[in-house]
């Protein structure tokens, strides 16, 4: 089983901060993730400062429209260092499609290898009160799986979910079926607002393709040294 991505989760309000980080993580050989904060605060110096990097990114921007628009976004966003987008499952069949189909697309335009588009199944922020709602029947592990087969028949290369989902979703739907697994936490490190953490080991023990880090790499007084010791647990 080969070690999990590391993915360092650019949450930053500052410009500046952001770039520092990119130019001294880059080299480290993670990859980034742009989520809203930063794309819609300072999006195109970011990108400058991950291009002068060389550096590949996930662009988090959880898409979610009709398909004629969500393809027009995807054509938008992707250039060369996309690695991999999300968009939201509830957006339905076509529209899942549609991106995927803009991916391949764009990437050929541009000559860059195609990036991977992820689903969002359930917000993990929705309870099943929630759900019930918005008219979803069942709580959200059950929506997760029936959101997560959509993607897959759509050719979505994965979905954005908990370490502690792994296991399921590789049993249900293959070991190539990718996951992009936030809220990590280094043992010892503070939980913040996440509140199923999981390790880096045991996020590579569950098979966990991407593990993405925010916090505890960029608000450390030193973000290489906390990057390099969740590699070394990713790799052990
Ligand atoms: O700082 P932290 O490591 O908690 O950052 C996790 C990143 O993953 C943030 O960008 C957050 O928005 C994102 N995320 C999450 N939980 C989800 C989906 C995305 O924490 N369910």
């Amino acid at each position: 089983m080969s070690s999990p991505q590391l993915v360092v989760a650019l949450d930053v309000p500052d410009p500046a901060r952001s770039a520092a980080l990119v130019e001294r993580l880059a080299p480290l050989g993670v990859i980034f993730k742009i989520g809203y904060e930063a794309y819609y605060g300072h999006g195109q110096s970011i990108k400058n400062a991950l291009r002068a990097a060389g550096a590949s990114y996930a662009l988090d921007l959880k898409l979610h429209d009709i398909p004629r628009t969500v393809e027009a976004a995807v054509h938008a966003i992707v250039e060369p260092g996309v690695r991999l987008i999300t968009v939201h499952a509830l957006g339905g069949a076509a529209m899942l499609e549609a991106a995927v189909q803009a991916a391949h697309e764009q990437a050929a335009t541009c000559s860059m290898p195609v990036p991977d588009v992820y689903a969002v199944t359930v917000l993990t922020s929705l309870a099943v009160e929630d759900l019930g709602e918005l008219g979803l029947s069942g709580g959200p592990g059950e929506n997760a799986i029936r959101l997560a087969a959509l993607a897959r028949d759509a050719r979505c290369a994965g979905v954005v979910c908990s370490v502690r989902e792994v296991p399921d979703l590789k049993a249900f739907f293959g070991t190539e079926f990718g996951t992009f697994c936030p809220g990590i936490r280094p043992a010892g490190s503070a939980h913040g607002d996440q509140k199923r953490a999981a390790t880096p080991r045991e996020a590579r023990e569950a098979g966990a393709d991407y593990v993405v880090v925010g916090r505890p790499i960029v608000d450390d007084r030193d973000p290489v040294g906390a990057a390099r010791a969740i590699l070394e647990e990713l790799a052990a």
